[in-house]
């Protein structure tokens, strides 16, 4: 794109100002500011300006009183069938696995991308070591290729890749890790002008996990699925190391009830817990965001005093590669985040500001659920496979995150292979070693002290 072509484009979408200080940009920062603009989709920036124009939130337009859904307790035959189903899946080769971790990490506060933080309890080994060391480890038993599709950002592509690289793929091979970008979305002031944070630059944020689709589909990715004979695909995020990836029963449960979307729900801690609840509406299934249930809804009680929307939903998901394909081709309700954004002033000079003054907008993966034909919902023990890193301290931290891996790799090796573990002996396991159970019985076990 030239100068040119870009004055025209930002014309004719009233964005004119992103070139104001053209003059005083030297070639390379002119460069840079023509790729930017270039990259901006400036179809969905008139959605997200209507959006912003309207101020709706995509709840708002939801029709129907929503009901607790009934979901399935994995036990006894049940769990065996969906076990078996599940390794047939695995064994022939038909299940990939997709982790997002193109978002931003800020309330980590780490510098660099999230899933290279160190999480080992006792080797500091990073996030993306358990990720992968256990796409490695199923892929050695049922001895077959699991693609790896880890979704990031244009802000942290490169340095996901080299980490990668500099650890070897952590023994996966090279072939079967599939990085692709998300997009990135400008940020726009309450009246749709989008912003600029220096002279030559606009301000712009990834769009969500949401954008998992647009950009497993602009990257080729679910043409490199087919190709492969992949059919069911894991999700989960990059900040929870204790999830199962790509568990035998939960893919086998999605496999037997023909599900196009499968999730995990855990029971909530309580009535005020923030997590994204599964609802039944108007003959679909669906997912309220935590900020948009109501205290009527947080705190409902059955007549056994249970809570009435008990389930909420960690993000862990098994999706159906058709499913997603065909939902890549809609678009996507939009959510708008009120942000703190830098901005220039008129004579080119960077203000920082005090209260929000822009917007960010983000694509939710978990939108789609209402299309999908079938839905499973899978309940599971919330301390076996959810403690993510979110904060830097306090709840969801690095601490709890630890303290809970070591509490279930203790239960692991007591409750299945009867070893008593005390409580304060330092304790990791490579996921290659033991992905369940299952391995270590037949392997033996590994405990280090310090
Ligand atoms: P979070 O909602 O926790 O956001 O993402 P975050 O960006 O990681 O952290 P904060 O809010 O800035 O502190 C949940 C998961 O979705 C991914 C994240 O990488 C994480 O795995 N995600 C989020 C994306 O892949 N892209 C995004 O645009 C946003």
């Amino acid at each position: 794109m030239n100068y040119e072509q870009a004055k025209d484009v930002l014309k004719q979408n009233g964005q004119d100002h992103l070139l104001q200080f053209w003059t005083k940009l030297d070639k390379a920062a002119q460069k840079a500011l023509l790729e930017q603009i270039e990259s901006i989709d400036f179809r969905e920036v008139a959605r997200c300006r209507e959006m912003l124009a309207n101020r709706e939130k995509p709840a708002a337009k939801k029709k129907g009183v929503p009901t607790a859904p009934e979901v399935t307790f994995l036990k006894g035959a049940l769990q065996k069938k969906a076990i078996a189903a599940g390794e047939r899946e695995l064994a022939a080769g038909r299940v990939g696995v997709l982790l997002v971790a193109g978002g931003q990490g800020s309330r980590l506060g780490f510098d660099g991308p999230k899933g290279a933080y160190p999480i080992g309890p006792i080797t500091n080994a990073p996030l993306f070591y358990f990720h992968a060391r256990k796409v490695l480890a199923l892929s050695r038993r049922y001895n077959a290729r699991i693609p790896f599709y880890v979704m990031t950002s244009m802000a942290n592509y490169a340095d996901t890749v080299a980490h990668f690289e500099e650890h070897g793929y952590y023994g996966l091979d090279k072939k079967d890790v599939i990085f692709f970008k998300q997009g990135m979305w400008p940020g726009m002031t309450e009246d749709g002008k989008i912003i600029l944070d220096q002279p030559g630059h606009v301000f712009m944020s990834p769009d969500g996990h949401g954008g998992m689709l647009a950009a497993l589909k602009a990257n080729g990715c679910f043409k490199d699925m087919a190709r492969r004979g992949v059919e069911t695909l894991f999700y989960f995020q990059v900040d929870n190391p204790l999830v199962n990836v790509a568990e035998p029963a939960f893919i086998g449960l999605h496999v037997l009830q023909k599900a196009e979307y499968s999730l995990k729900l855990c029971a909530k801690r309580g009535g005020r817990e923030g997590l994204g609840m599964v609802v039944r509406r108007g003959g679909h299934f669906d997912m309220i965001e935590y900020t948009e249930m109501t205290r009527e809804m947080n705190f409902r009680r059955t007549e056994d005093g249970e809570l009435y929307f008990k389930y909420g939903s960690p993000a862990i998901h098994v999706f159906d590669r058709a499913f997603l394909e065909r939902e890549a081709e809609k678009d996507m309700p939009l959510h708008l985040a009120h942000k703190k954004i830098a901005t220039v002033n008129a004579a080119g000079r960077i203000v920082k500001p005090t209260a929000p003054n822009g917007y960010k907008f983000e694509k939710f993966i978990f939108d789609i659920l209402p299309e999908a034909k079938r839905v499973a919902l899978v309940a599971f023990d919330r301390r076996d496979e959810f403690a993510p890193v979110k904060n830097a301290s306090g709840k969801d931290s690095p601490e709890t995150c630890r303290a809970a891996l070591r509490a279930k790799w203790r239960r692991q090796l007591e409750g299945e292979v009867h070893i008593a573990v005390p409580a304060d002996m330092p304790l990791e396991i490579d996921p290659l070693y033991m992905y369940d159970g299952g391995d270590i019985l037949k392997r033996g076990f590994l405990l280090k002290k310090d």
